[in-house]
């Protein structure tokens, strides 16, 4: 989403503007070209010359330069943006711009471009409290600026509270979904993702090699396609996707109970989770010992299945499941779709290399309930997630029937 964009960085004078160094760090990484303005301000905590090398453009700080006129012009930075983000913002840009005042370059550059702009105000939390500054802040998202909100915490004035501008990465993350086509909105997603985990006493589990990578990727690529996103995860070491709102679970009865619960304001269930199919049929309330003569038989009851108790009870939502398999992959995966009620399922053989459990890519085949498959080469886990996302949206826009 951002490889071969053109991003504008407006940077504003306030301390978060070393901040914005690392901005531009993960937006080059990220594929972007990124042109900078600095206000004059800006160029008091930190210098041009740190965005000139790390951007490898001239950084433009005058409106009235004649040499930075003759290379670029400030309405032409202004049309060739594909999304222009101010980090920070400070309380006087939002004012200026909120007010209609363009008296530098980069206010002058705002009020001209016709790209998406992201505001990431950063400032003293007495500042962001100000009902002036609430009253231009308001202006600005009524007139379809994107803010994104500053986080609580330790501010450099002293202050504690409201004002931290966000970590990068979700800058980022945000810059991606505003690139990003929206063709999930008004989508209600339920995703779960990773392995549960079936306790056989305080210190024990059964469980499976499932990273929660896929069922991850997935709720993230819906979120920045404008979905409403719920993560029922097992236990997994994964960061939550931005803007994606995560349930934690440990067994598959939390999960069902998670799922069921949530199942009635979802219009389309994923579910990428590695269900454990059995628990111990008892769960010991000490650290089991050894008895010291050999083998020991468990006893496993079955736990409940639940994306077949969801083919059951659906009614509008559209229900995609994954088949996780070592042997007759579109056989075993043809049954699981007919008999859990599915509308798509994604199939893995997950003994191939560069597929399957804990990869960052997987090998898949999407088989549908007309009798179509759809066989997709081996991609990055995002890059399955993406295409999956681009099916779902066919099949409820009938596309593609789904019968
Ligand atoms: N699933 C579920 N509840 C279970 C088991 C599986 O919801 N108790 C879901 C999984 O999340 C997945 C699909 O059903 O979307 C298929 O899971 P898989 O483990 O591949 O197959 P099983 O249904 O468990 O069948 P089998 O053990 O025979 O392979």
């Amino acid at each position: 989403m951002l490889k071969d964009k053109t991003i504008l960085l407006g940077v504003s004078g306030g301390i978060a503007a070393y901040k914005a160094v690392e901005l531009l760090r993960l937006y080059v990484k990220a594929g972007a070209a990124v042109h900078v303005i600095m206000t004059k301000g800006a160029c008091e905590f930190v210098t041009p010359l740190t965005f000139q090398t790390l951007s490898g453009h001239p950084v433009h700080t005058e409106l009235f330069n004649l040499m930075q006129e003759m290379e670029i012009g400030h309405i032409a930075l202004a049309d060739r943006a594909d999304l222009v983000v101010v980090a920070p913002a400070t309380a006087n840009v939002i004012g200026k711009l909120a007010g209609g005042i363009a008296d530098d370059l980069l206010t002058t550059t705002l009020m001209a471009t016709k790209a998406p702009v992201l505001l990431v105000p950063a400032m003293n939390v007495n500042m962001y409290e100000n009902p002036i500054y609430r009253r231009n802040e308001q202006s600005l998202r009524d007139c379809g600026y994107h803010i994104l909100d500053p986080i609580c915490g330790f501010l450099a004035c002293g202050w504690e509270g409201k004002g931290k501008l966000p970590d990068p990465a979700v800058i980022v993350e945000e810059s991606r979904r505003l690139l990003a086509p929206q063709d999930f909105a008004g989508e209600s997603l339920l995703v779960t993702a990773g392995p549960t985990r079936e306790e056989l006493d305080p210190v024990r589990f059964l469980s499976n090699h499932s990273s929660g990578k896929m069922g991850y990727a997935i709720a993230r690529a819906a979120r920045l396609r404008g979905a409403q996103v719920v993560l029922v995860s097992g236990p997994t070491a994964l960061p939550v996707p931005c803007g994606v709102e995560r349930v934690d679970v440990v067994s598959a009865r939390d999960m069902e109970t998670a799922v069921l619960g949530r199942f009635a304001a979802a219009t389309v269930v994923i579910k990428a989770a590695a269900v454990a199919d059995y628990r111990p049929a008892e769960r010991a309330g000490e650290k089991i010992k050894k008895n010291g003569q050999g083998g020991m038989v468990l006893e496993l009851e079955q736990n409940p299945d639940i994306l077949r108790r969801l083919g059951e009870v659906k009614e509008r939502q559209l229900l995609v499941g994954f088949a996780a398999e070592t042997a007759d992959l579109l056989g075993n995966a043809r049954r699981k779709l007919e008999e859990k009620g599915l509308d798509l399922i994604v199939a893995n053989d997950v003994t191939m290399p560069g597929a399957g459990f804990d990869s960052d890519t997987n090998i898949v085949r999407l088989l549908y309930r007309d009798g179509r498959m759809e066989e997709l080469p081996q991609l990055d886990k995002d890059e399955v997630a993406w295409q999956l996302i681009d099916r779902i949206v066919a099949l409820r826009r009938g596309v593609i029937p789904s019968r």
